[in-house]
């Protein structure tokens, strides 16, 4: 049985899987949420038939589509995208998000933006009236690492963003690596008064490679209640 935050995220991802149809070629997020909805595409390919390509936004997505039965391409072999449904750290009232708590915000954000809509499946929990408790990962070059991190901070302190602090994430003693090989600062900032402007100038500075805020790509949201309930937002 279930603890009633994962039947929240499991009745999201179910509700939401039920929006793929065959023929589709489809964005397949990443984290606890999105692994729900990648084993119900599985069981939908295995029980229906689903005639679907997934496009993976990390090997972790990639080794669980695999497993469950999916047939799995790279985006440039899938091109564009009709949908890709994926979790979130945060999401607010304009459908706006934090992503890359799971590390995958680079892949995530690319393969979104390839897809003519993208769905978001999340707990209740998630939903906040401004981004921003949840730390805000930024995907840096491992090249200069310390002085970009100073950087993304100087950059803060001259936006007069609250909270100044950045942190290395950290995979026990060495520095958590992305898929693309990239290092990730989490940004403690309790609440972003300008995401649109924010993601923008941290997206300027030299080994910046993206960061998590999500603006404008999310269509709708799929929220899921502890009570198996589902409620949607567009
Ligand atoms: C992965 O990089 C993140 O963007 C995830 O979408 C996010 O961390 C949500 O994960 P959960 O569904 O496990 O909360």
């Amino acid at each position: 049985t279930l603890s009633p935050i994962e039947r929240a995220k499991h009745a999201a991802a179910w509700r939401a899987s039920a929006y793929v149809e065959s023929g589709m070629r489809v964005g397949l997020g990443t984290g606890s949420t999105a692994a729900w909805m990648v084993r119900r595409l599985g069981e939908r390919v295995a029980e229906e038939g689903l005639q679907i390509v997934g496009v993976p936004t990390s090997s972790r997505t990639a080794d669980l589509a695999r497993q469950v039965g999916l047939t799995v391409a790279s985006l440039d072999e899938a091109k564009w995208l009709d949908l890709t449904i994926d979790g979130a750290d945060e999401f607010d009232g304009a459908l706006n998000l934090v992503k890359g708590g799971g590390g995958a915000l680079l892949q995530e954000k690319i393969v979104a933006t390839a897809s003519d809509r993208m769905i978001v499946i999340a707990d209740a929990a998630k939903e906040v009236s401004a981004l921003g408790s949840f730390p805000l990962p930024v995907e840096i070059v491992p090249f200069g690492w310390q002085t970009t991190k100073a950087l993304v901070v100087e950059t803060l302190v001259n936006m007069d963003v609250l909270g100044r602090e950045a942190t290395l994430r950290m995979n026990d003693d060495v520095p958590y690596v992305t898929d693309e090989g990239n290092y990730i600062v989490d940004l403690n900032l309790l609440r972003i008064g300008n995401a649109r402007q924010l993601s923008l100038v941290l997206n300027q500075i030299p080994g910046v490679v993206e960061n998590g805020l999500f603006i404008d790509v999310c269509d709708m949201v799929v929220i899921g209640h502890g009570d198996g309930a589902v409620t949607l937002r567009d």
